[in-house]
C-alpha cells in the first residue's frame, strides 16, 4: 500500500526534472505524513526495503528519511526502527529554529553563539560540502568488530580512559601519520578526541586565557569559530589569499595566542598553504610564543599535483598542534578524531581531555584499532579516494561551461569539495537559495567570511552524491552559475 501511494506520489512529480529523486521521495511522505496517510506511531519499512520495493537506491531512500528526521516528522532508535514522530504538523510548521531573541535566558556568549555566522540545519543533498557517502562504509564489518570488542571489553575498558585514549588505537594513529604525513611523532603524542570540534575546544581551554587572540581564516570553518567563541577568546580573522592564511596584511594585529589553520586545503575556498607561507606563520608563532592548531581535516584525498607537508611536520620549534577526524573517510557520527601534540604538551593535554571531557568509548576505539590493523581503513581510503577521484572529474566536467573570465574553481586538487569563485556583484547567497529550491544545497562563500566583503561563490561538495547524480545534476548546477553571470551583463 505505502509502496503504490509513494510510487504514485513520485510518478506525479516526473515533470519536475529539476528536482532530484531523493527530494521526490521527501516530498511524497513529507505529504503522507502531514495528510496523515502515515499516523504518528506508525513504523516505516527499513530503507532497504523501501529502496528495494520503489526500485531506488537506497542513498536515495536515505536522503529522504534523513532530511525528514531532520525535520522532526521521523524519529529513528537504532535496532528499533524508523517511525512517524507525534504530531509531526506542529512539527512541521517548527521547522525553521525560532530565531534567538535578546530576552531569552541565554548568556551573551551562547546568543553570541547561536546568531553569529550560523550553521546551516543539517541538510543531506547531492552537493552538500561536508557531507561523505555514507553508504560506502562497511557496516556489517563494522558491526561485526563492535560485537567482538563489546564481548572482550575487560572492566578497564568500561571505565573514562585516563591515558589519551586507547593505546592501539593511538599507535594505529601515530603509524599513519608516519608513514602518510611525514610527521616524526610517537604514539604518546596522540590523544584521541571526539573529533576536531573536541581537539580545537580542549586546545583554547588549556592553552588561552579568556580574552586571549586567537588568529583566523576569513573565510573560516564555522565550526573552528563556534570551538573559540565558546572558549571566550578574541577572534582575529585574517584574510586568505592564493597562498592561504597572509599575514603580511597584519601590521599593527593583536599578537596571537592561537593561530588556527587549514593548510592543506583551506576550507571553504580550498586554497593550498604555499612553503613559504607555512614557514612564514611557523615562524611568527615562535615569535609571539603562539600555539598554531593545524586541522588537517580531509587530507587523505589528494588528487592532483604534488603532496603537501603537514605544517606538524616543519615544525621545529615543537610549536605546531595537529589535528585529524576519522569524520571523512569513515563517517561523521562516528565521533573520532585525534590531536597530536607537542611531547611536551602529551601529559597535561591528556589530563585536561580527562578532566573536562571524561572521554571513555574504549570498547569503539578498540574497534577502530582492529579495523586499522587490519587493513580495512586503507582498503576504506584507496575505494573512497577511486570514487570521490571519479565525482570530483564529473563534477570539473559539468562546470566548464560556466567558468571562464568571470568564474574560476580554488580548491580542487584535494578535499570532498571545490569553490567556484564569482565577481563581487554576484549575489552567492540568492544564487544558493535558487540552487537550493532545486534541491541541491550549496553554499555561498560570502557566508563563511567573518569580516570579508569582497568575496562571492559557490562551495560545492562532491562527497555525497553519487556519480549518476552528478552527471544528472551537475549541468543543472552550471546553468544557474551561468544565469547569474549573466545578470551581471
Ligand atoms: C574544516 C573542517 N575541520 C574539521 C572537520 C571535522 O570535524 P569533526 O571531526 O568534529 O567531525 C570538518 C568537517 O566538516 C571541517 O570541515
Amino acid at each position: 500500500m505505502l509502496t503504490e501511494y509513494l510510487s504514485g506520489q513520485i510518478e506525479k512529480l516526473a515533470q519536475r526534472d529539476d528536482l532530484p529523486l531523493h527530494r521526490k521521495l521527501y516530498e511524497a511522505l513529507r505529504r503522507a505524513i502531514l495528510d496523515g496517510k502515515l499516523a504518528s506511531g506508525h513504523r516505516l519499512p527499513a530503507s532497504r526495503e523501501l529502496a528495494h520495493d520503489l526500485q531506488l537506491s537506497r542513498n536515495t531512500v536515505v536522503a529522504a528519511l534523513n532530511q525528514l528526521n531532520v525535520e522532526g516528522l521521523l524519529t529513528s532508535h537504532v535496532g528499533r526502527g524508523t517511525y512517524v514522530s507525534d504530531r509531526p504538523a506542529q512539527k512541521a510548521a517548527r521547522r525553521q529554529p525560532p530565531p534567538v531573541s535578546q530576552d531569552t535566558k541565554l548568556s551573551k556568549r551562547g546568543q553570541r553563539i547561536l546568531t553569529n555566522f550560523s550553521a546551516e540545519q543539517l541538510e543531506i543533498y547531492p552537493f552538500t560540502s561536508g557531507i561523505v557517502d555514507f553508504s560506502a562504509f562497511p557496516i556489517a564489518l563494522w558491526r561485526r568488530l563492535q560485537h567482538k570488542h563489546w564481548r572482550m571489553a575487560y572492566p578497564d575498558m568500561l571505565d573514562y580512559s585516563y591515558s589519551g585514549g586507547h593505546a592501539p588505537l593511538r599507535n594505529a594513529v601515530a603509524s599513519y601519520l608516519r608513514v602518510f604525513r611525514n610527521m616524526s611523532i610517537d604514539k604518546e603524542q596522540v590523544i584521541i578526541t571526539s573529533g576536531t570540534q573536541q581537539s580545537l575546544e580542549l586546545c583554547a581551554q588549556i592553552l588561552a586565557d579568556l580574552d586571549d587572540t586567537v588568529w583566523i581564516e576569513d573565510p573560516a570553518y564555522w565550526g573552528a569559530v563556534k570551538a573559540f567563541m565558546a572558549t571566550g577568546l578574541r577572534l582575529h580573522p585574517v584574510a586568505v589569499d592564493g597562498q592561504g592564511l597572509a599575514p603580511q596584511s597584519l601590521s599593527g594585529a593583536p599578537s596571537p595566542r592561537l593561530i588556527y589553520v587549514t593548510p592543506s586545503h583551506q576550507y571553504p575556498t580550498g586554497v593550498v598553504m604555499s612553503l613559504a607561507r607555512r614557514q612564514e606563520i611557523l615562524a611568527i608563532a615562535r615569535k609571539h610564543k603562539a600555539w598554531v592548531l593545524e586541522d588537517d581535516y580531509d587530507s587523505e584525498f589528494r588528487f592532483s599535483g604534488p603532496s603537501i607537508e603537514a605544517m606538524a611536520a616543519l615544525d621545529t620549534d615543537q610549536r605546531v598542534l595537529y589535528m585529524g577526524s576519522f569524520s571523512k573517510v569513515l563517517y561523521p557520527g562516528l565521533k573520532l578524531g585525534y590531536l597530536v601534540v607537542p611531547r611536551g604538551l602529551a601529559a597535561p593535554l591528556k589530563q585536561a581531555h580527562y578532566d573536562l571531557n571524561r572521554p571513555g568509548q574504549i570498547p569503539l576505539q578498540a574497534a577502530l584499532a582492529e579495523f586499522i590493523e587490519m587493513g580495512h581503513f586503507s582498503t576504506a581510503l584507496r575505494d573512497a579516494r577511486h570514487s570521490y577521484a571519479e565525482r570530483r572529474r564529473c563534477l570539473l566536467e559539468a562546470l566548464k561551461p560556466c567558468l571562464g573570465a568571470l568564474a574560476h574553481i580554488s580548491g580542487a586538487d584535494q578535499g570532498l569539495h571545490l569553490c567556484v569563485n564569482l565577481p563581487v556583484a554576484v549575489d552567492d547567497k540568492g544564487l544558493a537559495q535558487r540552487i537550493g529550491a532545486m534541491g541541491l544545497t550549496v553554499r555561498a562563500l560570502s557566508a563563511y567570511c567573518v569580516e570579508r566583503k569582497d568575496l562571492r561563490g559557490i562551495v560545492i561538495g562532491y562527497g555525497y552524491a553519487p556519480l549518476a547524480e552528478i552527471q544528472r545534476y551537475g549541468p543543472i548546477l552550471a546553468k544557474a552559475i551561468s544565469a547569474a553571470l549573466a545578470r551581471l551583463a
